[in-house]
């Protein structure tokens, strides 16, 4: 099977190769680290050999339990989480769905809806006042079990759940994807005697959507985890140790964003030309914000959807601060065909593009655009998938996670730790009078 490519060039037309191929051998060296587990954070190693060590059992469980539910003739099925315990799934299903699903409703499957990624009043009312006029399950997923956004999103899901089928069959719709032993959720579980899956130890929330984190929710929404993981397993093989620097994208990648870094490119933009790519920028996000943004160092992730944001940001990347670099994600096949169509009148004067397929278009606008950027000094990673399909999103989710790894080792800073991200729940409960938080309150209040 094929493999995403990735491609330097306009790195290189920057740089030089130098730069890059000086990181070869600490590149290599962090990789050796990340699968014998001898670097900084490696009780969070887990998810380096996950796709080769799913088993068949674990993914058949996964889909019986998403039939069992299926069969209940559900219209949602609402996933519960935030953070790592999200954007998996919202970022794989979204990349696979037809445009319109919400609207279609055709598909045989559930639409799945998220809740507990916010704290928005307005969100989970008007969720709750859908969820009336629904047949619906859920899963709830927190490794902690004690996460404030999800944990509310459930109180008030629980009890409407419970109120609309009754406490038995309630608990028949409610899966708790957590920790293996301890924690509220898995205290909660147990009790309910809700169905659970486990999420291992050794896996942090950003690295977890092979595991049944995402594997439930992109099963509910009607797609083949099976392939997903494959793509998952082949990217595994082919960016091994073992594989040379020359012909491993994860650690090239690695290398290349790190070089740019230390010539001033601070922040890295991941480009789609596929609005369907959209959430899958957010989950890379957080995958490279939360392991690199420490110690005061760290490329700032940030995304774009072109065509649209060349219409708001493009002005800024063409000619605002030289800080800046492009990883582009582009799909080599869009799924359907469609062509412009001839017009008579011709008043948009667009008739010479008559016949073309769309895609062409988007490609030209692609490779426009790209060009465009390195005239004004934007260096350029293209990263290019055949098609958007499981499997190929597999490869990617993969690609993405191995050569985070070797990126925060290459930066120098454990990838697998987010102390900062403590710092507004602390205040949060200050401010909320959390009992246990009494000196914060009133440190925080005197600065109000
Ligand atoms: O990457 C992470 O570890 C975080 O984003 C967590 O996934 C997020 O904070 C949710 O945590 P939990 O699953 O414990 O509710």
């Amino acid at each position: 099977m094929e493999k995403i490519k990735l491609n330097l060039d306009k790195t290189y037309s920057f740089i030089g190769e130098k730069p890059v191929i000086n990181k070869k051998d600490e590149a290599e060296k962090s990789n050796v680290a990340l699968t014998e587990k001898t670097g900084k954070g490696n009780d969070f190693l887990g998810w380096v050999e996950l796709p080769s060590s799913i088993g068949e059992n674990e993914l058949s469980e996964v889909e019986s339990t998403v039939a069992k539910l299926k069969a209940k003739k559900l219209d949602l099925f609402i996933v519960i989480g935030i953070g790592g315990s999200y954007l998996g799934a919202k970022a794989v299903i979204d990349a696979l769905s037809d445009n319109f699903a919400a609207l279609k409703g055709n598909s045989g499957n559930p639409l799945v809806l998220f809740a507990g990624q916010n704290i928005g009043e307005d969100y989970l009312y008007e969720l709750r006042e859908l969820l009336k006029v629904k047949e619906y399950a859920l899963a709830v997923i927190s490794k902690s079990g004690t996460t404030t956004e999800p944990a509310i999103a459930f109180r008030l899901l629980k009890q409407d759940i419970e109120e609309k089928y009754g406490k038995t069959e309630a608990k028949d719709r409610i899966i708790a994807i957590t920790d293996e032993k301890k924690g509220a959720l898995r205290t909660l579980a147990t009790i309910e005697g809700y169905k659970t899956f486990v999420i291992p130890d050794n896996i942090g929330g950003r690295y977890s959507v092979l595991t049944p984190v995402g594997l439930v929710a992109i099963a509910a929404a009607g797609f083949d985890i099976r392939a997903m993981v494959k793509g998952a397993q082949d990217m595994e093989a082919a960016t091994a140790p073992n594989v040379p620097f020359e012909e491993n994208l994860a650690a090239q990648y690695a290398a290349a964003r790190n070089a740019l870094y230390e010539n001033n490119k601070k922040v890295e933009i991941l480009v789609n030309f596929n609005p369907k790519l959209h959430f899958f920028a957010e989950w890379w996000k957080q995958l490279y914000g939360e392991s690199e943004g420490k110690k005061g160092k760290g490329i700032f992730p940030a995304s774009v959807d072109f065509t649209s944001d060349l219409h708001s940001m493009g002005q800024y990347i063409q000619e605002g601060e030289r800080h800046l670099f492009e990883t582009v994600i582009s799909v080599k096949s869009p799924d359907r065909e469609l062509c412009v169509p001839k017009d008579d009148a011709n008043l948009d004067k667009l008739n010479f593009l008559a016949g073309k397929r769309i895609d062409e278009v988007n490609k030209m606008a692609e490779l426009g655009t790209m060009l465009a950027h390195v005239d004004g000094g934007v260096p350029n990673i293209k990263i290019e998938l055949p098609l958007l399909n499981e499997y190929y999103i597999g490869q990617l989710i993969y690609f993405f996670e191995k050569a985070c790894g070797i990126s925060g080792y290459l930066l120098g800073v454990n990838p697998f730790d987010q102390p900062g991200v403590e710092a507004y729940k602390k205040n949060m409960f200050a401010l909320l009078d959390k009992p246990g938080f009494e000196e914060e309150s009133k440190k925080i209040k005197s600065r109000l």
